[in-house]
């Protein structure tokens, strides 16, 4: 973080929310706790995927010393600790390796923890002056017409990650996105092979495999179940329509290793309405994958294979 040397400021663009209080929204169904709305389609109208949380929404702004390469986390721990400890998101590692902090960054849905200001801070737009006829150019599409001084480094916009319900400030529920992988069974099913020592006592379960097979899904079981495919993904933005590129993804890290023997148990799950069916190719879960998964080219695959077999 910023240690004096060198340091300008940046300003940060907060998109918030404060859920409304449960004694509140019980108050607006009639008072009644038990009065709950049933949804005319069947189910409970309280179903993650469907709820969308009422409360206060605002965008908050705040200015913070910053380096260049000082990342957004970073940015947001200053908030915190020094300007305003109400602020509410959500990260573990630090690093780019949990997966737990992924956010709208500019409107892209990336990790706070790995986008630095360097690339993510937008400085003003010189050509957004309005002219003598009173009209405004918008000459660079990525730069902003919000006020900095020559100092700032520029702005950032936050909001939650797009596609999934928000609880506060920039922190989404994800457990749409989590429940979907644990229906597809994330885990190896295999056959062990009893390896003995020596002496002939029984040592542990082995589970062989060459390196050209390990080659074949080692990059997949790097995903981090960060939701940032997800939240790129129109379609999975629509709710319950689609499983999800990141469910596609740990399913076809197991279709894809030798050692599993549930490949075909595994395509029959994702060979629904919802499953590879609803991928419509947009590839936009390719673009800002943080472990360097090519998941729009792993769905292609994926598709191809539940069809082929
Ligand atoms: S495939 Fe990439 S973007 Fe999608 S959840 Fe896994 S790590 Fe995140
Ligand atoms: S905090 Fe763990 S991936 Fe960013």
């Amino acid at each position: 973080m910023a240690d004096g040397s060198n340091v300008t400021t940046v300003t940060v663009k907060v998109n918030r929310f404060t859920p409304r209080a449960e004694r509140e929204r019980d108050r607006a169904r009639g008072g009644s706790p038990f009065a709950r709305r049933k949804s005319p389609f069947g189910g409970s109208s309280d179903a993650p995927a469907r709820r969308r949380p009422r409360g206060r929404q605002w965008v908050q702004e705040y200015t913070v010393p910053a380096r260049p390469e000082d990342t957004v986390l970073d940015c947001l721990l200053t908030i915190k600790r020094t300007i305003d400890p109400t602020l509410a998101f959500r990260y573990s590692c630090g690093h780019g390796m949990c997966g737990s902090d992924a956010v709208a960054i500019n409107g892209t849905p990336n990790l706070l923890c790995t986008a630095t200001l360097k690339d993510w801070a937008k400085r003003p737009n010189p050509l957004a002056e309005a002219d003598d006829d009173g009209f405004r150019h918008t000459g660079d599409a990525d730069a902003t017409d919000s006020p900095t001084d020559d100092t700032s480094l520029g702005v950032i916009e936050l909001a939650p990650l797009p596609g999934f319900p928000v609880q506060r400030d920039l922190i989404a529920d994800i457990d749409p996105m989590l429940d979907q992988i644990r229906k597809l069974k994330p885990y190896l099913q295999a056959q062990g092979t009893l390896a003995t020592t020596t002496e002939g006592k029984v040592d542990v379960f082995e589970y062989l495999q060459h390196p050209e097979e390990l080659a074949k899904y080692e990059q997949l079981s790097n995903c981090i179940a960060c939701g940032v495919c997800e939240g790129s993904c129109p379609v999975f933005a629509g709710g319950d329509a689609f499983i999800g590129p990141a469910a596609l993804i740990w399913a076809s890290r197991f279709v894809n290793d030798s050692r599993d023997t549930q490949a075909m148990a595994r395509m029959d799950a994702i060979d629904t309405a919802d499953g590879v069916a609803a991928c419509q190719s947009v590839r936009a879960c390719t673009r800002q994958c943080p472990r360097g998964i090519d998941v729009g080219e792993e769905m292609w695959q994926i598709v191809a294979k539940v069809r082929e077999r």
